[in-house]
């Protein structure tokens, strides 16, 4: 539906290139989410995407056309119509009534007035504002206020959904009644959503796949499950950390060592996805190979409802056998790594030895 190829902005030589070779694609009924942080580059590629701004090279297509070569005309008018953006600051027109708001792109498009009449109460219909239509921008909620944007932005029946920060002046409330609609709209109209946020938990709601943006290159990008259990970027590992446990909270990373010592025991992390995420890892452990395995970190998360497991384990008394644990879990399906070495704490000691 939406390919990005090569695409690169430079505004001002001597700052260098705002985009650099951003290359994606979004298939047909994807919620794509692309994140960063302030600055690496997002609202640029949002205005690429919609010919705001024309590219300094590579190419965009959207649903088979091609629009970095489109001349301003009739071609990109209608290119155009099919992108429907939403906005932080919902951009309403504040002497107009939801409906009025939500009529503009069709009186502009140049819809007659009869089949606008008839259009205007199955699009507050489809964002839950039936009950509205002749309220005033000021009589709205915040949450309001964007369900009217929603239904603008689909007015023309667009074939992408754009959301440049949708939900970032939002609480956190209305944050997921809005994002559970977009979710509910792609899900009714298959329609393709590119969500632009800097917040992973807005991909984590409803992103299928999703695309990690730093200074303008794209560091990861795939389905959000798998960025999610494996990210290879450090930005990409500093976004998840609210959400997903890769970093370990900083009392345990305070304690782990690079190499072993005398002392100290292997710290390994444990990915579990899928049908793997309710193997008896622990007890496994004790059973197969009489280690005593203590949990330093541990959670469970739902990411695109398949469960995503993460837990830190301090394997006393392992020895040699390393590689074979690691093996063991690996033929279940699990994904362990060393993370590092750390002393037991004292604590667990003088108990066992108390024991
Ligand atoms: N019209 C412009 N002219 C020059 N520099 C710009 C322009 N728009 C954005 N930039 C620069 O491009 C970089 C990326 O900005 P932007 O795309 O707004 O990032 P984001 O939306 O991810 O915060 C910033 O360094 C910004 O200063
Ligand atoms: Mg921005």
């Amino acid at each position: 539906m939406v390919r990005v190829e090569d695409l690169t902005m430079v505004y001002d030589e001597k700052a260098g290139p705002v985009l650099d070779k951003v290359s994606l694609s979004v298939s047909e009924g994807d919620i794509h989410g692309i994140i960063g942080r302030s600055g690496a580059g997002k609202s640029t590629l949002v205005r690429c995407l919609n010919r705001l701004v024309v590219p300094t090279s590579g190419r965009i297509e959207v649903s088979g056309h091609d629009i970095t070569t489109l001349s301003p005309g009739a071609t990109l008018r209608s290119a155009r119509r099919d992108i429907g953006m939403i906005f932080q600051h919902f951009s309403l027109m504040s002497s107009r009534t939801a409906a009025g708001n939500i009529a503009l792109p069709l009186e502009i498009a140049g819809v007659p007035k009869e089949e606008i009449r008839k259009r205007i109460p199955v699009l507050l219909d489809l964002v839950g504002l039936s009950n509205k239509a002749d309220a005033y921008p000021v009589e709205l909620s915040g949450g309001q206020k964007q369900r009217v944007g929603i239904a603008r932005a689909l007015a023309l029946d667009p074939k992408v959904l754009l959301s440049d920060e949708a939900t970032s002046a939002l609480d956190p409330e209305t944050t997921e009644q809005i994002l559970s609609l977009l979710k509910d709209i792609n899900r009714r109209l298959g329609l393709t959503i590119i969500l632009i946020t800097h917040e992973m938990d807005v991909v984590r709601a409803i992103a299928s796949h999703v695309t990690v943006l730093e200074h303008g290159r794209v560091v990861e990008s795939g389905p959000t499950f798998d960025v999610f259990a494996f990210p290879k970027s450090p930005v990409a590992r500093s976004f998840l950390s609210s959400i997903v446990a890769h970093e370990l909270p900083p009392q345990v990373a305070a304690r782990l060592q690079p190499e072993p010592s005398g002392e100290t025991a292997p710290v390994i992390r444990i990915i579990f996805t899928g049908d793997a995420a309710e193997e008896p890892v622990i007890a496994d452990l004790a059973v197969k190979f009489g280690i005593r395995a203590s949990i330093l970190h541990g959670r469970i998360d739902y990411i695109d409802e398949r469960p995503l497991g993460i837990l830190t384990l301090l394997l006393p008394e392992v020895g040699d056998r390393l590689p074979a644990v690691l093996a063991h879990l690996s033929s279940l399906g699990l994904h362990g790594e060393v993370i590092g070495h750390a002393v037991r704490s004292s604590a667990a000691g003088t108990r066992r030895a108390a024991s």
